[in-house]
């Protein structure tokens, strides 16, 4: 084996014929629109970035509590405040833009309370800058909309049919984990024309003020991220990875590169980090660098032979 190549893996992977530099990706909801984390890291050497859940309208988000810390988690109720897409757009996108010239690959996440809303949406992001767009049908922190699209195949699968048919742009479409079925989730939307899958969006979970006597959030239940979930988001990555022939990207509690590791090794093709960066701005890039050094002590040359599967 040439010996430039134990030096120089090749990090990249290719996800619905769109190249990623490296397979490091930031999770919706934990990275605003890039922009906001300018000042604290290099954007431009991220794989990519998913926005915040973007919706047609805008949306001003849940009332009360919105974040609260659990050992070794975070449950978050934002409920989806954004400005809406044609502010994206106008305002947003622009930063993001200029990192496309450095190979930054810009995820819009789309969400919607209806079909139309997430048909309209999906019409005005493929008209725009943005390289892919992420499907989401699994907040947790919504009254209408959302996870009720992502928990049962049918319904799952109608919203797949509908975006795809109003996207010409590649379509990922993240799962939810409080699915009774993941795996019949995840056929249905491939059928229905998903090129890609996430997994997982954050587990449905409640909190309760002992003190007070009362809910923490005022939407009674809560999603929880971070590293509390990530084993059991691996496991359903590495089902996943079994039964479904499209690429999956990994995320649930990934905050150093052994975690990240964990998923690749499981048949994630690539990963999406969210909480962890609000402890560690870095994360992301020390994981990059993190695949990069395991792949030249391992002498594995390509991502996709990471795998164990
Ligand atoms: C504060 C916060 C906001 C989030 N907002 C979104 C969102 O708008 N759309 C979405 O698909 N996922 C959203 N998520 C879920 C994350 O993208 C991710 O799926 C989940 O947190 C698990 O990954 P992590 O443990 O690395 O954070 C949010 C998560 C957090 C913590």
């Amino acid at each position: 084996m040439p010996d430039n190549l134990l030096k120089n893996p090749d990090i990249s992977v290719t996800i619905a014929g769109i190249r990623f530099k490296n397979p490091v990706i930031a999770a919706s909801g934990a990275f605003g629109y890039g922009r906001e984390y300018a000042g604290l890291l290099d954007v431009g050497a991220l794989g990519g970035v998913c926005t915040k859940g973007l919706t047609l309208e805008p949306k001003t988000g849940n009332s009360g509590m919105r974040l609260h810390e659990t050992p070794s988690g975070l449950m978050n109720s934002i409920g989806l405040e954004n400005p809406g897409i044609p502010a994206f757009i106008e305002k947003d996108l622009p930063y993001v833009q200029e990192l496309q010239k450095q190979g930054l690959i810009v995820i819009a996440n789309l969400s919607g309370s209806s079909v139309d809303e997430y048909a309209e949406g999906a019409r005005l992001l493929d008209m725009c800058g943005v390289d892919m767009v992420e499907l989401n049908i699994s907040c947790p922190n919504v009254t209408s909309g959302g996870m009720a699209f992502g928990l049962d195949p049918e319904t799952a699968s109608y919203v797949a049919r509908i975006v795809r048919k109003a996207l010409h742009k590649p379509l990922i479409v993240k799962l939810s984990p409080n699915a009774p079925d993941i795996t019949a989730v995840a056929s249905a939307c491939i059928a229905a024309g998903a090129d890609a899958l996430s997994l997982v969006n954050t587990f449905k979970a409640i909190a309760i003020d002992v003190e007070n006597r009362k809910l923490v959030f005022d939407n009674v239940s809560a999603g929880l991220s971070g590293p509390a979930i990530r084993p059991i988001a691996l496991r359903m990555v590495w089902e996943l990875a079994e039964s479904v022939a499209v690429p999956i990207i990994g995320l649930g509690g990934i905050a150093c590169t052994n975690d990240a590791l964990e998923f690749l090794l499981a048949g994630a093709k690539a990963v999406q980090v969210g909480t962890a960066t609000f402890a560690n701005p870095a994360a992301m890039l020390e994981i990059i660098g993190g695949i990069a050094t395991y792949m030249e002590k391992k002498g594995i040359f390509c991502i996709e032979d990471l795998s164990i599967r």
